[in-house]
């Protein structure tokens, strides 16, 4: 059975309908898109599914999700922190940041903060490179970099989103009340 199919046909199908039959390989990426908006994952299943649904192997699907940070073959936190370390970067002081943000948060490259919030994951070049140390924060079908960052301004950045959950807790409860 094809779950993601089953559980998401009418998305699917106007996904679909914007694709020749012919290319409907193309398809892809939103497909891999909607395949993780349940946990902000693509799980082996959603590949074999999307395999299926396109005709193409599972290969195929998988290379794109290594391929794009946009796409995560792992479970993580609502927020992932995404640092470049690529090679320009790391002139820039890019590895001393992202250890110093990882301290700040208690975990190391690639773990999520024991609140479920945060992931901190290394990237290759994201396109900033005259501007690091930087990274990119992907979560509430969000993507917001930040640039020319220092430990110091990215607890800044994250203090800001922990509010943010403080407060929409906080409403969500006063209306469950
Ligand atoms: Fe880091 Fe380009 S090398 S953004």
């Amino acid at each position: 059975m094809n779950y993601l199919l089953s559980k998401y046909p009418e998305e699917i199908e106007a996904i679909l309908a914007k694709y020749p039959p012919d290319r409907k390989r193309s398809a892809v990426m939103p497909l891999l898109y909607l395949a993780q908006r349940e946990d902000n994952s693509v799980s082996p299943r959603d590949l074999d599914d999307i395999a299926e649904i396109l005709e193409i192997t599972v290969t195929d699907v998988a290379s794109i999700v290594g391929f794009y940070t946009l796409y995560h073959d792992q479970p993580g936190g609502r927020y992932r922190l995404q640092v470049c370390t690529d090679l320009p970067c790391a002139l820039r002081g890019a590895e001393t940041f992202l250890q110093a943000l990882c301290a700040a948060l208690g975990i190391g490259p690639g773990e999520t903060t024991p609140d479920g919030l945060f992931t901190v994951e290394e990237v290759k070049c994201l396109a900033a490179c005259h501007r690091a140390p930087m990274f990119q924060v992907q979560g509430d079908g969000d993507i917001v970099y930040h640039e020319n960052q220092t430990a110091e301004t990215a607890l800044q950045v994250i203090e800001a989103l922990r509010a943010k959950v403080s407060a929409e807790a906080a409403r969500q409860n006063q209306e469950a009340a």
